[in-house]
């Protein structure tokens, strides 16, 4: 069984204070429950502060970016084993602000899955189309073009030590947030496009929705069948709103 993964995406936001405050406010309120992940991604500076605080809870950290080069000559770069070095869970890549602010090619992203991957990290792909290219029909076609770009560097094998995030661009730090049926039809895509190379790893592969998540429209995406979590930006930044988006990934009880 699936379970659920709610990740929080810090972005570049925060500082040492406010950060501690967050994570003081979330420790206590998130409880360990069977099946449900919790996780936060912070920027680079912080994730030794992040690793000491969030220590014995159970709520995992990761980073937002890394390196798809091991080490050397690369200014400014933070390896996979960088991060293994402060125990990160998980690090995004190909989150589409890399894509379109930073130029990161499917062929780079594929590179930093890999890179993730080796190090023992569990990387959050995204993956989503603009605006514009969903008014163009061609969703589909972009979506299976972005992992299809890391299934064929990596071996589809690899997408079962991976999580997929399905990130409509247009939805993202929008307020707009794919309706239930857009989310769920592209959502059932990804896993078909999957299966169509591996159906054991396509129905273990958890897929997380990103775009405008809040505690407000939670519970409903989440209870999308093929829909397993969150990769939540804005709302991560909020104590009360991301606790209370955990909650909506915890089984009725
Ligand atoms: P948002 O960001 O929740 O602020 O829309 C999601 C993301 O970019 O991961």
């Amino acid at each position: 069984m699936r379970g659920k993964l709610v990740a929080g995406n810090w972005k570049m936001n925060g500082n040492l204070a406010s950060n501690q405050a967050l994570l003081q406010a979330l420790i206590p309120a998130i409880s360990p429950i069977a099946g449900v992940k919790y996780a936060v991604c912070a920027p680079f500076p912080y994730l030794g502060q992040v690793q000491q605080l969030l220590r014995g809870s159970c709520i995992e950290w990761g980073a937002q970016d890394l390196c798809q080069f091991d080490h050397g000559a690369y200014t400014g770069g933070v390896s996979a084993a960088m991060l293994a070095d402060f125990n990160c869970r998980y690090a995004i890549v190909g989150h589409s602000e890399r894509r379109s602010v930073f130029g990161e090619t499917d062929e780079i992203v594929a590179l930093k899955f890999a890179a993730a991957i080796q190090a023992g990290l569990t990387p959050i792909l995204c993956v989503g189309e603009s605006l514009s290219e969903r008014e163009s029909g061609v969703t589909e076609a972009v979506v299976a073009r972005q992992i299809n770009a890391v299934m064929v560097h990596s071996g589809v094998a690899a997408l079962g030590r991976a999580v997929v995030a399905y990130e409509p661009v247009w939805a993202i730090g929008t307020g707009k947030t794919a309706t239930p049926e857009q989310a769920r039809a592209v959502h059932a895509f990804i896993r078909r496009s999957v299966a169509a190379r591996d159906e054991a790893i396509a129905a273990a592969l958890p897929i997380l929705y990103g775009g405008s998540v809040k505690a407000a429209n939670a519970a409903q995406l989440f209870s999308i069948p093929d829909i397993d979590g969150g990769l939540i930006g804005g709302a991560s930044l909020n104590a009360e709103e991301f606790i209370a988006i955990c909650r909506c990934a915890q089984p009725a009880a």
